[in-house]
């Protein structure tokens, strides 16, 4: 059993939490969506600046809501690699810095180790090996996880990140920042069938057929601004299907995620897909994979929605489960903008 302290300052949360093993003691986020969204994306200076103002007070109250003391806590963690610099400094100094003061080992996590773990935090059950799909703003990754650090990325998206079509889209359609969230919302509405969109699909050299994993979005984007600007004409701009768009965009990205995860599944012979990252979240995409790996008598498991965007809980049970294996880092690990899982 390891207890740990973990830290997430990525990208725009500042996040920290206690976690015992699979078991979330606190977790506390302090979002910087309200101050980015006027600008419609993510400020990276506004961004490490408002870290360095919240990360003390989340610290003090996770740790206070966990009903520990230092005492309690076995090792800290902080986020080191991939997301926006400065961002990442301030988490990992502040996790270095605590490991110092308290005597206690340290563990830099990789985030996306940490959408990996996401699906722990609610199923006791679930252990390698197993593929996981990972959508967040930054990724679309099928991994397959074949113990803890042993992870090979089998398929990749070639150009937007499956999040990154959510919030582009939704800019398109002036439905603001984050986009993922309010397509979701406006796709229940909708018929996910009133418009055909392509699927986006990678060719293989040599007129082999398509890329049986990889992914590609930025086709389907154009093709909804496309669309768009065709129906902006026919019938004006505040006319616009807005709930029939949402629906079938998130449709045909949900089939595309879908087909990939279960073919690469089928492929390895596993027979379990957990899904991670601000993605999982989206409705339409649990219904898809979850018919899907029914009718292929696959298991399927999704975080709890507060695990799916970022949040420390899962980088806890990331550090977690690398502690349990002796995991621990040196003091002076740097971050790193980028690094393959
Ligand atoms: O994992 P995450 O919080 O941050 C990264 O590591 O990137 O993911 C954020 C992304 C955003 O692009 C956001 O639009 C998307 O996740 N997202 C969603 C939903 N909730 C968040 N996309 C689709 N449906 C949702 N319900
Ligand atoms: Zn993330």
């Amino acid at each position: 059993m390891a207890t740990i302290l973990a830290i997430e300052s990525s990208c725009d949360d500042t996040s920290v939490a206690v976690v015992c093993d699979r078991t979330v003691l606190s977790n506390v986020v302090a979002s910087q969506i309200k101050l980015h969204q006027t600008y419609g994306g993510v400020v990276p200076e506004l961004a490490s600046r408002q870290h360095l103002e919240m990360v003390n007070p989340c610290i003090a109250r996770a740790l206070e809501e966990s009903g520990l003391g230092w005492d309690g806590i076995d090792a800290i963690a902080s986020t080191v690699t991939p997301g926006l610099v400065g961002s990442l400094m301030v988490g990992a100094m502040a996790g270095k810095t605590l490991a110092m003061v308290h005597n206690k080992p340290f563990l830099g996590v990789h985030h996306l180790e940490g959408h990996v773990y996401a699906s722990y935090l609610a199923e006791p059950n679930l252990n390698p090996p197993f593929l996981c799909l990972l959508v967040s703003g930054g990724h679309t990754s099928l991994i397959h996880v074949k113990g803890c650090g042993e992870y090979e990325n089998i398929g990749s998206t070639r150009d937007d990140a499956a999040g990154e079509a959510f919030d582009k889209v939704a800019r398109l359609l002036n439905l603001g920042y984050p986009g993922g969230p309010v397509i979701d919302k406006l796709a229940r509405e909708g018929n996910p069938q009133a418009f055909k969109l392509p699927e986006g699909r990678v060719s293989l050299p040599n007129n082999q057929g398509f890329h049986p994993y990889d992914s590609s979005f930025s086709g389907l984007k154009t093709a909804v601004l496309r669309l768009v600007t065709k129906l902006k004409e026919e019938m004006g701009e505040e006319n616009l299907p807005i709930a029939d768009l949402c629906a079938s965009f998130q449709a045909t990205v949900a089939k595309a995620l879908t087909k990939r995860a279960v073919r690469a599944c089928l492929d390895l012979g596993l027979d379990t897909i957990a899904v991670g990252g601000g993605v999982a979240a989206n409705s339409g995409l649990r219904d898809c994979l979850q018919s899907a790996c029914q009718e292929h008598g696959l298991t399927v498991y999704f975080p709890p929605l507060k695990y799916c965007t970022d949040n420390a809980a899962m980088i806890g049970c990331a550090a977690a489960e690398h502690f349990n294996h002796q995991g621990r880092s040196p003091l002076n690990l740097e971050v790193s903008s980028r690094m393959s899982i």
